[in-house]
């Protein structure tokens, strides 16, 4: 029998296309036999920005529904997939302001012990996608958390070829994500979701 596991997608997004990866591995994590929260992390633009780019604008309405993550759904689950677009090869602000919420929580000690792992999108094939998953890790490293990355571990990550996270590139927003990159999602978060069972088996109910 595999212990049930409680998973929370907490994503930024501008214009859908982390968005569309984070329900993607929200649906997966679902099937696999997860409780999940999907969570998006609050927008620190203003609105005026935000409604100057039609793109952000309308997924900015799209992903009203979406509930804005708070540091509970990390102490919640007992793993966290996180996604952000690149920004300069760099995780988005607003995704990194929520982790500067985790503060209390990462002194306490509440963050260690989970399994986590990352996703992205860039603009550009080679715009960072890889730094970025890597800077998101380094916090992961920070909470004592159990970092999870697809590696090639499965058929399908010879196709995308990201061992570091699910990795999208959205050619200059002319591309939306796609079954490769979706392929991609599914296999790292059942992955996510089948090594969480086996943490939470052995846990002694500290955590
Ligand atoms: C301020 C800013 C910085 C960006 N920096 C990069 C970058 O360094 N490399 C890259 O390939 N794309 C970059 N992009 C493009 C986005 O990362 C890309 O379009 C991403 O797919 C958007 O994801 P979203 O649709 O979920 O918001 C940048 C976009 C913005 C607005």
């Amino acid at each position: 029998m595999t212990a049930a596991v409680k998973v929370t997608v907490i994503y930024y997004s501008a214009t859908g296309h982390v968005a569309d990866i984070a329900h993607e591995m929200a649906e997966t994590a679902e099937k696999a036999g997860a409780e999940v929260r999907l969570r998006r992390v609050r927008e620190l633009a203003p609105q005026a920005v935000v409604e100057s780019h039609p793109a952000w604008a309308a997924h900015a309405a799209a992903s009203a529904e979406v509930p804005v993550a708070e540091a509970e759904d990390v102490l919640w689950a007992d793993a966290v997939l996180m996604g952000s677009p690149t920004r300069f090869g760099n995780i988005s602000a607003q995704l990194k302001q929520f982790i500067d919420t985790l503060g209390g929580a990462w002194r306490k000690g509440e963050l260690a012990d989970k399994v986590y792992s990352g996703f992205t999108s860039t603009g550009s094939p080679h715009g960072g996608n890889e730094s970025t998953l890597l800077a998101l890790m380094h916090s992961f490293h920070h909470f004592g958390g159990i970092v999870v990355a697809p590696g090639f571990t499965h058929p399908d990550k010879f196709v995308d070829g990201n061992p570091y996270g699910t990795a999208h590139h959205d050619a200059g927003g002319t591309a939306p994500v796609g079954e490769i990159t979706r392929n991609a999602a599914r296999v790292q978060a059942e992955r996510v979701v089948r090594l969480a069972q086996a943490v939470v088996a052995v846990s002694d109910g500290s955590r």
